[in-house]
């Protein structure tokens, strides 16, 4: 096993969940790794993030970073435009990558991505992390009970504030420029990806969207999508971007078969309520739900830790960068869910059903 040495560019929002999560999965010793280096081309932003983490270098040149003696593996958390330069750059040196979604702002950047860390052969991985929702595992367990019958349909409603203000502080997200639209690709890409999990490849779509925050230009604030899957059903998204400040970002999913009926309005721990062919709808618990996922998952008491926390999804990067194994969910998993991103808003702009090959 070889000793990941990382270094995160990018010290922002998404930068500092993943570097309080190498920390802590390096603390835990459930992975051995050395935090090495830090960069943003805010200079102040990662001389916060070294004040913490003790890393040896802090720049705000990202080549500096990558040409750091020994370093093993990356993290690129800066604003999506950023990807594809660095991804590339990094894959050029034999780095393995941890990249932030979307990877790019379109599906021809994506793909020369992929191509890239392919070309390389280092272990990549997106930060598609509802891979790693305790609530979406037991979900999709329980959606695969024969007894079911056939997938009716489901629905997701996704919304959040339009992200530049609170937490998220950016103004990148407000460009068409450095984020390549709005609410669909930037936040809904997650959605995308978690229909293509739970409900089967999308085959064709057809796609609304409608820009309502002035000075936005190519930035949707809603998009409305009907998916068409391999197996027959049809699902719908409705994503949208608000200006309610203080209504947190949520998610509310309902699925329908024909004898079964399941609704969450939690994407990483919580409850989800159930109903069969007859009787009430009963309450699994979110207890109930992390137990299950435990089990689903394999982990034992440190890993349950982690779990709960949110760290799984770095450990997971961590440990198949330490052992050469594939990572998940990896650019091709995210490339597929650009496809489907990209079908979406030509969709939108031509106003017809686009099909996917
Ligand atoms: N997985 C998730 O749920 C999730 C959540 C939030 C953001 N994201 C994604 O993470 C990425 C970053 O989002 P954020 O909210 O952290 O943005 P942010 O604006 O808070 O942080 C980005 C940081 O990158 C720095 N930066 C930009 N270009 C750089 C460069 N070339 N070299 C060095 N530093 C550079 C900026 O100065 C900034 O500090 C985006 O692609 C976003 O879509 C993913």
């Amino acid at each position: 096993m070889a000793v990941p040495v990382v270094g995160l560019i990018g010290c922002g929002h998404i930068g500092r969940f993943h570097s309080r999560n190498l920390r802590g999965a390096i603390r835990s010793g459930v992975v051995e790794a050395r935090y090495a280096a830090v960069c943003d081309r805010d200079r102040s932003r990662a001389e916060a993030f070294a004040a913490i983490t003790g890393a040896e270098l802090v720049t705000d040149d990202a080549a500096e970073l990558l040409a750091f003696p020994g370093l093993t593996a990356v993290y690129i958390c800066t604003e999506t435009a950023e990807h594809p330069a660095l991804v590339e750059a990094a894959a050029e040196r034999g780095l393995d990558i941890f990249c932030e979604k979307p990877l790019a702002r379109t599906l021809g950047e994506v793909e020369r991505m992929v191509e890239a860390v392919e070309r390389a052969g280092v272990v990549h991985q997106v930060g598609l992390v509802l891979r790693y929702s305790p609530v979406l595992t037991v979900l999709a367990e329980l959606m695969r009970d024969p007894g079911l019958g056939p997938l009716l349909t489901a629905h997701l409603r996704d919304d959040q504030f339009f992200p530049v203000r609170g937490h998220y502080r950016s103004t990148w997200r407000g460009s068409f420029e450095r984020a390549g639209g709005g609410t669909l690709i930037e936040h809904s890409i997650h959605d995308v990806d978690v229909f293509r999990w739970l409900f089967g490849e999308v085959t064709a779509v057809r796609c609304h969207t409608r820009e309502a925050t002035p000075g936005h230009a190519g930035v949707e604030d809603v998009a409305l999508v009907t998916f068409q899957h391999e197996g027959g059903h049809q699902t719908t998204l409705s994503s949208v971007w608000h200006g309610l400040d203080d209504r947190p970002s949520t998610r509310y999913l309902e699925v329908f078969f024909e004898g079964g009926y399941f609704a969450t309005e939690h994407d990483f721990l919580g409850p989800i309520r159930v109903q069969g062919r007859s009787g009430p709808v009963r309450e699994m618990s979110a207890e109930e739900v992390f137990e299950r996922y435990v089990e689903l998952a394999g982990l034992d008491g440190r890993g349950a830790e982690l779990a709960r926390a949110g760290m799984l999804e770095d450990v997971a990067f961590l440990q198949c960068a330490a052992s050469r194994r594939a990572a998940f969910p990896d650019f091709g998993t995210a490339l597929a869910a650009h496809r489907v991103v990209d079908a979406c808003y030509r969709s939108a702009a031509e106003a017809r059903e686009i099909a996917l090959v």
